[in-house]
């Protein structure tokens, strides 16, 4: 496991250098989902098949921007779900991006997740570890991670992350989400999932959401990538994660890109979208 930490580690740091001065433009390549990738979407993938490529202890990898697994040491114990570039469509307008990675042991469903790691890329670059507990590292001048903290979620936080197209959204999560603010919550939303919901992690506690909608019925983030891992953040931070009624990390996707509608964040926030959903 430790060796994979820092394959990833490594990563980063490659990565970090990749967005500081490489070409911010589109390739002309599309995703699985169908997303036009950057030049950078494309570069943070094959960084980080490299530097998996050198750990026996993973046996395929899977990746948001690949359709299959590929796979890597035949013995290797572990199966590794990332996502290279998280909100990259956010780079041109200089935001903060990040790397989102799942380390499975036996399959990709959320109960097979073993441990959670992100990367943020923003004015610094910070790396979280999740795994009995959650661990904030930073990254200093000498390109070493040098470890802060442990993150834990307060019962009840002051921020919200409404995600989705707001036409979209049912009734119910609309009126949830305007009681919410009338409580005096504050939008904290910039349209990347990895510093979004690092925000509410650090700030103590909140809610983040991309509920199902009219356009996006199963919502927008897949499951090995992006929702799993972060789910398995929040829960061993002291947070909740929930599909609106059930516990993300019990559902195990049918096809490696599906989603889900995904609800993030402290104790009495997520009784609230029980209580709505229910
Ligand atoms: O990977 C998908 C993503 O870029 C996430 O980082 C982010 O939370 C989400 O899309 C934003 O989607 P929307 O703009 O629909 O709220
Ligand atoms: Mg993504």
């Amino acid at each position: 496991m430790n060796e994979i930490l820092h394959a990833i580690m490594r990563s980063a740091i490659r990565i970090k250098d990749a967005i500081a001065f490489d070409d911010t433009g589109y390739s002309d390549h599309t995703n699985s989902t169908g997303d036009t990738q950057l030049k950078l979407d494309i570069k943070s993938d094959i960084i980080i098949e490299e530097e998996f490529a050198k750990v026996a202890s993973i046996k395929e990898i899977i990746s948001e921007e690949k359709e299959n697994k590929t796979p890597l040491h035949g013995n290797g114990t572990y199966g590794v779900g990332y996502d290279p570039l998280d909100g990259s469509s956010l780079i041109d307008v200089n935001l903060s991006v990040g790397s989102i990675f799942g380390i499975y042991e036996g399959g990709y469903a959320g109960k097979n997740l073993k441990a959670a790691v992100y990367v943020v890329y923003g004015p610094r670059v910070e790396l979280v570890i999740a795994d009995e507990e959650v661990r904030l590292y930073r990254l200093n001048t000498a390109n070493e991670f040098v470890f802060i903290k442990n993150i834990t979620l307060k019962e009840k936080g002051k921020l919200n992350a409404p995600g989705a197209t707001q036409m979209g959204w049912e009734p119910r999560h609309k009126a949830m989400m305007d009681a919410i603010f009338a409580e005096g919550y504050r939008l904290r939303y910039s349209g990347g999932m990895v510093p979004d919901l690092h925000q509410i992690l650090l700030k103590g506690g909140g809610l983040f959401s991309y509920p199902s909608t009219s356009d996006v019925p199963k919502g927008k983030l897949r499951m090995i990538f992006e929702v799993f891992p972060f789910a398995f953040v929040y829960e061993k931070a002291g947070g909740e994660a929930i599909d609106g009624k059930g516990r993300l990390l019990d559902l195990s996707p049918a096809h490696p890109h599906d989603t889900t509608p995904c609800f993030f964040g402290s104790k009495s926030e997520i009784a609230r979208v029980k209580a709505c959903y229910a």
